[in-house]
């Protein structure tokens, strides 16, 4: 069970931010509407959030996901892949350590961000990206192991669209996953009940289980009614102006 999140408002320069989308600017007021719809249903999923304030330096701190992995046992704070990103991980370390007392850190030459990881009930998927370097998958999975986790790689580089893993997967929990296609059939996933994304809908694929709820993106009814089908509650939150900043739902929260 997540009791707690931490969240960080958009900053007023979040569109310059890192983008690959090619979906045009993103609107800052109705990406300020859209972040507070979604602390909204964190809440309603009952996180207590901590709620930090926009940091101009970073334009991409919003996406607060990418700056940590927050485990039962311990906080790993990571070394983000692009290197306008690299200072998030200061900024942020102080309100980890509000919560946790073990904190291990990733360090160069590794590279990871935290939206390359999907926690699967314990078992830890790595991405391997253009933002997650195998130098840093390898520190994150000696690390996890150390703490009695297990981990396995998955390699997204050959996948086009893809900046991160959880831009093509999630866990949904109880064994399940949701893959879109072109993640189906690798080995780390075969012992897992897999719930393809139809074509056309691959942005969903960034679903959120928190608790007994699944955050999902509007405008993809086919993943909806495959979710509805598991008998799992579904938040339906609007997320345009973050999918223009190459941003997903789980990237706009750390959960524990
Ligand atoms: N804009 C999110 C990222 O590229 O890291």
């Amino acid at each position: 069970m997540f009791t707690r999140a931490i969240v960080k408002t958009p900053a007023e320069n979040f569109s310059s931010g890192l983008t690959t989308a090619n979906l045009g600017q993103p609107d800052f007021s109705t990406a300020l509407l859209q972040h507070e719809a979604y602390c909204q249903a964190l809440r309603k999923c009952g996180l207590d959030l901590t709620e930090l304030p926009p940091d101009p330096n970073y334009p991409d701190s919003t996406f607060v996901e990418d700056t940590a992995i927050l485990t039962e046992r311990c906080a790993i704070l990571t070394h983000p892949g692009a290197p306008s990103r690299q200072g998030e991980v200061s900024e942020i370390r102080p309100t980890i350590g509000q919560f946790y007392n073990r904190i291990h850190t990733l360090t160069a030459p590794g590279t990871l961000d935290g939206g390359d990881i999907c926690d699967a009930d314990g078992h830890f998927f790595i991405g391997i990206s253009e933002r997650t370097n195998e130098e840093g998958a390898r520190q994150l999975a000696d690390l996890l192991l150390q703490e009695g986790y297990t981990a396995s790689f998955v390699d997204v580089r050959p996948v086009p669209g893809i900046l991160h893993l959880k831009s093509g997967m999630a866990s949904l929990g109880d064994g399940t996953l949701l893959l879109i296609k072109e993640l189906a059939d690798h080995p780390a996933f075969e012992n897992y009940q897999r719930v393809i994304v139809p074509a056309g809908e691959t942005y969903a694929a960034n679903c959120v289980r928190v608790n007994d709820t699944v955050l999902m993106a509007s405008g993809f009814p086919q993943v909806g009614n495959l979710v509805e089908r598991l008998g799992i509650p579904r938040l339906v939150l609007d997320m345009s102006e973050f999918e223009k900043m190459d941003g997903g739902l789980s990237c706009l929260s750390l959960r524990f």
